[in-house]
């Protein structure tokens, strides 16, 4: 099914068009995203229709959530192509503003993330999530989204997203989507494509550290750093530098120590470099069977 997507590059333009799908009495499902779009992205769209149906889509390559040292000029750009798929899953709007739409000069106000942003990425990319949560906040303003739907993938932040939205009493329902992944077990990435094929078999060593993580646990392993190990193993050998690899609660993100036990349920959070690109994965143990 392709629907027709109007594009919008306008605040108000954009915040018009949803106002008129409330007063039409629709209801608004939000996917904001980066673009260079793959399955995984279009399954958060699926998912967004089940809750709502006036969905729309963002494809905005956030500056803030950069550092100067990181891949924002090299970040992959695809909005045609996007576009289009992002119709055949049958998008109503879809969102591309210019930079200065969302950051326009004199602009200065961020919102300031907590506890739950310190940890894992945090540490090596510490002023990620203030981006993010700063455009997801602009982007919830002009949408008005009664749903919104992020990745697992990003588990991290899908945590500070949840946080933010309860935190500062946002109207919005905040769902998250399982990780997809390619068939070999290599989750999708806007990323992946900087991957050469040499390099896309070393970063199956994430999903297989994983996969070890995950057997051990069903078979009763809950020493944190057992686990951490099969999974710290694989990585290492595999990827060019770890930024980490690491077992911590689900909800706080807090690292579970060496010599402390999990629980029933635990996150088993991986971020490296392979060649020149950062992939990141995670598994929380204890969920889905
Ligand atoms: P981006 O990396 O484009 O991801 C957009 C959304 O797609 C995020 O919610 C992310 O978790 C989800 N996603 C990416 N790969 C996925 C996969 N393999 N399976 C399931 N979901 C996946 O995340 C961002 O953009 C930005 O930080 C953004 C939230 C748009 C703010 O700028």
């Amino acid at each position: 099914m392709s629907t027709r997507v109007k594009i919008v590059t306008g605040a108000e333009e954009l915040r018009h068009l949803c106002n008129e799908a409330r007063k039409r009495g629709e209801s608004v499902g939000f996917v904001p995203t980066m673009g260079a779009l793959h399955a995984g992205h279009l399954a958060l769209v699926t998912e967004a229709k089940k809750h709502a149906t006036f969905i729309v889509a963002s494809i905005f390559i956030n500056p803030t959530q950069f550092a100067p040292n990181e891949d924002f000029a090299a970040y992959p750009r695809d909005v045609e192509n996007d576009i289009a798929k992002l119709a055949t899953v049958g998008v109503n709007a879809v969102f591309t503003p210019e930079a200065s739409t969302i950051y326009p000069p004199g602009e200065e106000t961020r919102v300031r993330v907590g506890r739950t942003a310190a940890p894992l990425c945090g540490i090596s990319r510490p002023h990620f999530f203030e981006g993010v949560a700063t455009v997801v906040t602009k982007l919830f303003n002009l949408v008005g989204p009664c749903t919104a739907v992020f990745g697992k993938k990003d588990y991290q932040q899908l945590a500070v997203i949840r946080r933010m939205a309860a935190d500062l009493m946002m109207p919005v329902t905040v769902v998250g989507h399982p990780i997809v992944r390619e068939s070999d077990g290599l989750a999708m990435s806007s990323r992946n494509r900087y991957l050469s094929a040499a390099d896309r078999e070393r970063a199956l060593s994430l999903s297989r550290g994983l996969a070890k993580a995950s057997r051990a646990f069903k078979e009763g392993e809950r020493r944190s750093e057992t686990l951490r190990s099969l999974v710290d193993d694989e990585v290492r050998v595999a990827s060019d530098s770890v930024d980490y690899v690491e077992i911590a609660d689900p909800e706080t993100l807090v690292a579970i120590q060496a010599g402390q036990p999990v629980g029933e349920r635990a996150l088993v959070a991986i971020a490296c470099r392979i060649g020149a690109t950062r992939l990141i994965d995670n598994e929380v143990l204890g969920e889905n069977g």
